[in-house]
């Protein structure tokens, strides 16, 4: 059953709604827009605040839905929740329907989390949202967020669902590599830059 669970999860991740919504707002192919991501913080960059939103919203939701089926399906068992939010994760950063490249899954981690622990959602919104008003880049925000959060699961306890956070924030830190390169030769766009 946890196996449905996983590629059902992956299955939704993989929807890419930042390219879907851009595409239906005429205009074209996100990646081929700014840095080339099909995440939320790319399709601001089209000035569509709108979309971007939408984009961020969907990817989350995609995710918090996937746990909490999981959640249902194994009947409370949290290496479901953990199994169904990191394919969720998975889904987005190597969605089948665009060739396994997708996105740097920062939006799907946040609606993992959010379905995990609500409470985790308030700490890893206020690390972005305090990095992000310092420093003013989407990238370094989600590093941070995801170099924290693991241990903050740890230190709650919530050890198995650590274990899931933990590999969504490794994963997290590889698919920010262009970004990480960025940031250390000043060249880093700051939010809403193209
Ligand atoms: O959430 C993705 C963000 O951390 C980086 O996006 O488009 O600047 O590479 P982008």
């Amino acid at each position: 059953m946890i196996l449905f669970v996983a590629i059902f999860s992956y299955l939704l991740g993989s929807v890419p709604f930042g390219l879907v919504l851009t595409r239906m707002a005429g205009l074209g192919d996100i990646r081929k827009i700014g840095s080339g991501n099909i995440g939320a913080t790319n399709v601001l960059r089209t000035g569509r605040k709108d979309l971007a939103l939408a984009t961020l919203l969907l990817d989350a939701g995609k995710a918090g839905i996937a746990v909490v089926i999981a959640r249902i399906v194994g009947e409370g068992d949290p290496s479901f929740a953990a199994v169904a939010g990191a394919s969720a994760f998975l889904g987005h950063c190597f969605p089948v329907f665009l060739g396994f490249k997708g996105g740097k899954g920062v939006a799907t981690y946040f609606g993992t989390i959010l379905a995990l622990w609500p409470l985790g959602l308030l700490v890893a919104a206020g690390l972005w949202l305090a990095t992000a008003a310092i420093f003013r880049f989407s990238s370094l925000a989600a590093l941070v967020t995801a170099a924290a959060m693991p241990f903050v699961f740890l230190g709650s306890g919530r050890f198995t669902l650590f274990l899931g956070v933990l590999f969504m924030s490794l994963l997290i830190f590889v698919r920010h590599r262009a970004n990480i390169e960025r940031l250390m030769d000043g060249s880093e766009p700051k939010i809403g830059k193209k």
